[in-house]
């Protein structure tokens, strides 16, 4: 019988430089990582929104490096393909001896209904069958209101898809930890009831949809080093860092990628009795 190792994979020191920290972990030779099957993305396929850049990108790669095959959605089609481009420069030094798994970019507006419509459409016909969806397009502005109906036209398609081809799939939207408290100092009331309404929503679907095989969670961060949030305290000063800092028990801001194993195990089998919880992932923020 051939044995082919799911997410059991070789990898060599470089490589896991770039996933294993503190380097204290590092083998002096190449070795195989041991790793429960179930976290594999082997075979799915996963769509992620506002995966351009920041916390989507990170999903993205996460999936990728799993096994999955995946679809970039953002506003422009060059943005995706640089996405892609970097992505894929990564997968090749985790993985020097395999081919990197198919990966599409899609340029759309995750608001406009037409746009997502028609979108979703072609990442079918592209791809087939979706097992996953992950929302991260997003937008922070601390002064005026979001639109995050991009969440749900997303997800509509995404359950329309499921439900008619019996997919036992995972929707992830990604909201945050102000779905759960009011951060401060900045004033974000329209943010924060934005956030409230999208994990809300997670849990509605989770009611309609978990009877049918498909689950929906909401996935919720707190401070992440992103460009979003560089821009953010470009505009409203660098000194809130260190404001959000005490606030938050671990003492820092996350990197974005702290959140792929977190994403990779509600995308997964790993996660098969998840559906209708907010995780939070906030270095203890919300518990004070
Ligand atoms: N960074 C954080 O600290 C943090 C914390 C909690 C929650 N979040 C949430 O995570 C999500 C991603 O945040 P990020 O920090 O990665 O932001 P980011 O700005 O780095 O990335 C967001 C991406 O979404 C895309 N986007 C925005 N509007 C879009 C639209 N209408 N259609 C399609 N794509 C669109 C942008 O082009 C961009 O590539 C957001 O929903 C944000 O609210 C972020």
């Amino acid at each position: 019988m051939l044995f082919r190792p799911s997410s059991v994979q070789l990898l060599c020191r470089q490589s896991l430089r770039n996933h294993l920290k503190p380097s204290r972990f590092l083998p002096s030779a190449c070795r195989t990582i041991k790793t429960l099957p179930s976290f594999s993305l082997e075979g799915k396929t996963c769509v992620v929104t506002g995966s351009q850049r920041g916390l989507g990108k990170e999903f993205l790669t996460a999936f990728a490096l799993s096994g999955a095959r995946g679809a970039c959605v953002d506003l422009s089609q060059e943005g995706c393909e640089a996405s892609i481009a970097s992505i894929a420069s990564e997968l090749q030094e985790t993985y020097p001896n395999e081919s990197v798994p198919e990966l599409r970019g899609y340029a759309c507006n995750a608001t406009i209904e037409s746009d997502v419509k028609s979108t979703w459409a072609k990442i079918v016909e592209d791809f087939g069958k979706i097992d996953v969806l992950v929302t991260a397009a997003g937008i922070v502005d601390n002064v005026e209101a979001e639109n995050y109906d991009g969440s749900w036209l997303f997800a509509r398609e995404a359950g329309k898809h499921m439900l008619q081809h019996n997919i036992q799939g995972s929707i992830v939207l990604i909201a945050s930890m102000s779905a759960t408290i009011c951060v401060r100092p900045q004033k974000q009331a329209a943010y924060n009831t934005s956030k409230g309404a999208v994990q809300m929503l997670a849990k509605s679907l989770a009611t309609e949809w978990g009877p049918r095989g498909i689950r929906v969670n909401s996935l919720s961060p707190g401070y992440m080093r992103t460009d979003l949030i560089k821009g953010l305290l470009e505009n409203e000063g660098k000194e809130l860092v260190n404001n959000w800092e005490k606030d938050i028990p671990m003492g820092r801001m996350a990197e974005p990628h702290e959140l792929r194993g977190t994403i990779v195990w509600m995308a997964s089998p790993a996660s098969s009795y998840l559906n209708g919880s907010d995780v939070i992932v906030d270095g203890g923020y919300t518990c004070w």
